[in-house]
């Protein structure tokens, strides 16, 4: 390999991956064919190193023990990144990188939160939806044309329960004054009922029957239940940033769910089971050794065929490239056999359908007792970190790895903190700021990581559009907040020179901007003070 190419690589690796200086093993080129496997590690190190250029990027090359020493130009390095912070539109940032470039663009439809009518919103919707929301603002910053969608559970047998329930436990009044509660209340009673009483299984049944065949009045109760808890949802939405472009849900999609039975028979896929519901055989022996019911006996559908007919209607309307659907891990078999089917039918774009799925929340209490209310979940969370600020005003932040790496914690409001810090500083200075700065005065301890650090923004959405998975930017964040806070303490603006004042602002503005970026991302928006 001729030692420009090499170099070219290496430039690639030093300038956007890796740290200032660098490192390269002599056992790694070997292993990639670059340098042949027999003879003298050192002597291999010296001469090569003798071999290679320096120059204006590459300060210095030196052989190590079994290694190459690479010596970068700081100051290349701070003019490069903080340059494009003056170039680019704000908010910009490392967003055309060539890495980014070669990920795929199109219209993606995120599905999340789709939490069920009636049925209590666990903490698991609660999940669904900041989870979901972060791959929908991520698609969209990485220029995805993104359709949001909440798929409500507002379809199924326990529409029955909670109609024929409403007949016997429901009141008017209660469900006007506090709907998500009574509903909660009605069920539960509902649910202990059957478990004694056949008579209230068969109204049950005899409910969701009479909705699927349209009854106007079972229809029109169960259009309030609807109403009334969508309207209820969207309050919460609004308080925690989360918004949709499309409310669908399971009732949308019944007719269509019959059509997709009647188009499974006409392709052979329908099968009768010995219990005479219909099923489709997943096995690969095809010996009905794993079926999928989508039919019950009484002719009614299932969750999985209104989420077969859901998905044909979406790419219909929608011609998405790609579909995710965001929910806790316990319906990982469903979405399996979900785009098995699919793919069965002959829709070869469920290859490009997803199921991100995340871990159930335990031991999440709040003071109503076991059931978790999305309501409760965030007025608790409020309180608590209105007592964690006022106990942490007063207090230094001691960084704790074990910490920072839980989910829970104080993580959210260190960002916040230090994107305020950040604001105020930039904000005070105003007069300082210029558009021209000499990188010289930018070479410190403590400046360089913060820099390097921001040059490793673009790997980390890359990471994150590969797996769909918040841990990368949550991680960038933290440790880019935990440099800041060093290079705060270090580097002050107030009291230096002129000169020194605007290099060193204009690194916290590059910071502050990139934070605040990668904060909306998370669907944190960013405040101003704190
Ligand atoms: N409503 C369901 C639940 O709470 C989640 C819906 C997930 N999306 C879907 N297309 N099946 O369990």
């Amino acid at each position: 390999m001729p030692s420009h190419m090499f170099l070219a690589c290496v430039f690639e690796l030093v300038l956007l991956r890796q740290s200032a200086d660098f490192k390269l093993s002599i056992a790694t080129l070997r292993m990639s064919g670059i340098l042949p496997s027999s003879g003298d590690i050192q002597l291999q190190a010296e001469s090569l190193a003798a071999r290679l250029k320096r120059d204006s990027v590459v300060e210095d090359v030196s052989a190590g023990r079994g290694v190459i020493n690479f010596k970068v130009n700081r100051k290349l390095l701070v003019q490069k990144v903080l340059e494009s912070f003056g170039k680019e539109e704000e908010g910009q940032f490392g967003l055309n990188s060539e890495l980014l470039n070669t990920l795929t663009r199109g219209t993606t439809l995120v599905e999340y939160s789709s939490p069920n009518i009636a049925k209590k919103f666990h903490a698991g919707h609660l999940r669904s939806t900041i989870i979901g929301n972060f791959i929908a603002n991520l698609k969209q910053c990485l220029g995805n044309n993104v359709i949001r969608m909440n798929y409500l559970g507002d379809w199924g047998m326990q529409f029955g329960l909670l109609g024929a329930g409403f007949a016997k436990f429901g009141c008017q009044e209660k469900l006007k004054q506090n709907p998500l509660q009574h509903l909660f209340e009605v069920y539960v009673e509902v649910n202990k009922d059957v478990e004694q009483n056949e008579e209230m299984m068969q109204a049950a049944r005899a409910f969701f029957s009479q909705l699927e065949q349209h009854d106007s009045e079972a229809v029109s109760l169960w259009q309030q239940f609807r109403e009334i808890t969508v309207d209820e949802y969207q309050h919460v939405y609004k308080r925690l940033g989360v918004h949709f472009d499309i409310y669908s849900g399971e009732s949308f999609h019944q007719q269509q769910a019959q059509q997709v039975v009647q188009k499974l028979q006409s392709q052979g896929l329908l099968k009768t089971s010995e219990k005479g519901t219909g099923v489709v055989d997943l096995s690969t022996a095809k010996d009905m050794s794993s079926v999928s019911t989508v039919l019950r006996s009484d002719g009614t559908t299932l969750y999985i065929t209104r989420d077969l007919a859901a998905a044909i209607d979406r790419k219909e309307k929608y011609h998405f490239d790609e579909m995710i659907y965001v929910t806790d891990k316990s319906q990982a078999i469903h979405f399996q056999q979900l785009f098995h089917i699919l793919l069965a039918m002959g829709h070869s774009w469920a290859d490009r359908c997803e199921h991100v799925p995340f871990g159930l929340v335990r031991g999440m209490k709040t003071r109503r007792g076991e059931v978790v209310f999305l309501e409760d979940v965030l007025d608790e969370a409020r309180a608590r970190m209105l007592r964690n600020m006022n106990q942490s005003k007063s207090r230094n932040y001691t960084f704790d790895w074990d910490r920072m790496l839980q989910a829970q914690g104080d993580t959210g409001v260190f960002l916040q903190y230090t994107h305020a810090r950040l604001h105020s500083l930039i904000q005070r200075n105003e007069g300082v700021a210029a558009v021209l700065f000499d990188p010289s005065h930018l070479l410190e301890q403590t400046s360089v990581p913060v820099l390097q650090h921001l040059l490793r923004y673009d790997e980390v959405l890359y990471q994150s559009a590969k797996d769909l998975q918040p841990k990368h930017l949550v991680n960038f964040l933290l440790k880019l907040c935990h440099l800041i806070a060093s290079a705060h303490r270090e580097l002050p603006v107030k009291g230096s020179s002129q000169d020194v004042a605007q290099a060193r602002l204009r690194l916290f503005s590059g910071a502050r901007s990139v934070l605040a970026n990668g904060m909306k991302i998370l669907g944190i928006t960013p405040v101003d003070q704190m």
